[in-house]
């Protein structure tokens, strides 16, 4: 690559970089050489960064884009971090456990003083004991897993030093799958931290989870309000999602039509992660995996590859997200299916609660209790499959491929046995009548009413608490 970056430059006499695809579009990762500025968010993260003792609780549909702002910002300040990540049955002390893990290259490295931050003699070896107390524990096994225990020792207020004297800040990641009963223990934490912030005012906490509401993460006292930087990261706009191409299209010195552009924005449904993807899939399947030499122009047949490819490689991810959307709850009727059938048999793409109750026999089954439901479609526990918009009062499904894939599900549900034997060549077929469906739906209806919206934060309908 290094070779090639000086034959370039020796044959053009100019400096041209290049970019591996890989570093452009990162459907999975945090987003750095494509990284769009989000100014209002940036201004209100800087913000609450630089008041000493205010933490921070960042929240949001999944895939809007927190852990990507929340990176980019406290990498561009060169401020150390770590990440603790959780799942649904992490309890707070395997949370403490973690970050205590995690500091260990602060309090352990030979690094001189320019490079680390100046951390007392007493403070140290105050670690190193715990470490040590902690390494020589026994665990313990309990139903199957075997847990360390944390010791007395480790307060939260002896962890909270610890990353103040450091100098790092705490992410706590998906916090919101974490057992309410544990999600409270937070509250308590955060005012600690808020506590020990009078001798180290940079320490900060951020915890981050993918819900409608700062309170659905941490339900914290009136006493901690000021103290607590509320930030909601909404999904992105058209125009950022734009910006997203425009820097990857520069990197890569590629150029996608004015069609492919819009049939981009419209298939991600303002999720940057599906426009990532398929940006990738479609400079990956045309043998685009560097900066180009001569710019390569891409056309909207481009992108059907990479459709196809999206719809292959994310199925199973539909088909769980539909099975939550469809879980019967109470043992009792399939209460959510009526709603999502009546999205996908119309040619709309948005309805009204009215529409829904017109579809079938949907009134008397709801009556109006339509609105309930509708309202947990919109929730994580129902793999937030619905979105709604305030403005317009119009639900819509989240995502174009997944009421393709739903669709398809539904009427294969209808017709039972399909003879298709291999299971190779029954999934092709299935994912080829999802993108059939999928071009019926958006392609060739002409322009769609499909839009990227904000929803504001205070708008979004309650959401259940639960794992996504
Ligand atoms: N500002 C941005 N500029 C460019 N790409 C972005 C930006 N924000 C997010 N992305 C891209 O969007 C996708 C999702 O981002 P990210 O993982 O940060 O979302 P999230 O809100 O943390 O999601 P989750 O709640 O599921 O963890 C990634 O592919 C990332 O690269
Ligand atoms: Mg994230």
């Amino acid at each position: 690559m290094k070779f090639l970056e000086s034959l370039l430059n020796k044959v053009f006499k100019k400096k041209i970089k290049q970019f591996n695809i890989k570093e452009v579009f990162t459907p999975s990762t945090s987003a750095k050489l494509t990284f769009v500025e989000r100014k209002d968010i940036d201004s209100q993260i800087n913000k609450a960064l630089l008041i000493p003792g205010m933490q921070l609780v960042v929240y949001g549909h999944s895939g809007s884009g927190k852990t990507t702002i929340i990176q980019n910002i406290l990498s561009s300040k060169t401020k150390r971090y770590i990440v603790t990540n959780c799942i649904l049955d992490t309890s707070i002390g395997e949370i403490i456990l973690d970050a205590f893990d995690k500091l260990n290259p602060y309090y352990t490295s030979e690094k001189t003083e320019k490079d680390t931050a100046k951390i007392g003699l007493d403070l140290k070896s105050s670690y190193l004991t715990l470490e040590s107390t902690i390494k020589s524990e026994l665990t313990y096994e309990y139903a199957e897993k075997k847990q360390r225990l944390l010791p007395t020792q480790l307060t939260p207020q002896r962890l909270a030093e610890f990353l103040g004297a450091a100098e790092v800040t705490w992410i706590i990641e998906d916090f919101h799958k974490v057992a309410i009963a544990e999600r409270q223990k937070l509250s308590q934490i955060l005012k600690i931290f808020v506590d020990v912030s009078n001798r180290y005012p940079g320490s900060k906490t951020i915890a981050i989870g993918a819900v409608g509401t700062a309170r659905e993460i941490v339900n914290y006292d009136s006493e901690l309000n000021n103290r607590i930087a509320e930030i909601h990261v909404p999904l992105m706009s058209n125009g950022e999602l734009e910006d997203i191409m425009i820097k990857g299209e520069n990197l890569l010195n590629v150029d996608f039509e004015p069609k492919v552009h819009k049939d981009i924005i419209q298939f991600s449904s303002s999720l940057a992660s599906i426009c990532h993807h398929l940006c990738f899939s479609m400079c990956y399947s045309n043998g685009v995996t560097d900066t180009q030499l001569v710019k390569r122009v891409f056309k909207p047949e481009d992108l059907r590859g990479a459709i196809l490819d999206y719809l292959k490689q994310n199925s199973d991810s539909f088909k769980e997200t539909l099975d939550r959307a469809l879980k019967s709850r109470d043992g009792n009727f399939d209460k959510t299916k009526p709603i999502l059938s009546a999205f996908c048999i119309s040619s709309k793409q948005e309805l009204s609660k009215d529409d829904i109750l017109n579809y079938k026999n949907n009134k008397n089954l709801y009556g109006k209790k339509v609105i309930q439901y509708l309202n947990l479609l919109t929730t994580v526990d129902y793999g937030e499959i619905i979105r709604f918009d305030e403005n317009s009062g119009m639900y819509f499904f989240s995502n174009p491929f997944l009421k393709a894939y739903a669709s398809m599900q539904f009427s294969e549900d209808e017709k039972h046995n399909k003879p298709i034997q291999l299971q190779q060549a029954r999934e092709q077929a299935r994912m080829e009548e999802v993108y059939s469906i999928l071009k019926r739906m958006y392609f060739e209806q002409g322009e769609t009413k499909m839009r990227a919206r904000r929803i504001p934060p205070n708008k979004i309908p309650n959401r259940k608490s639960a794992g996504k």
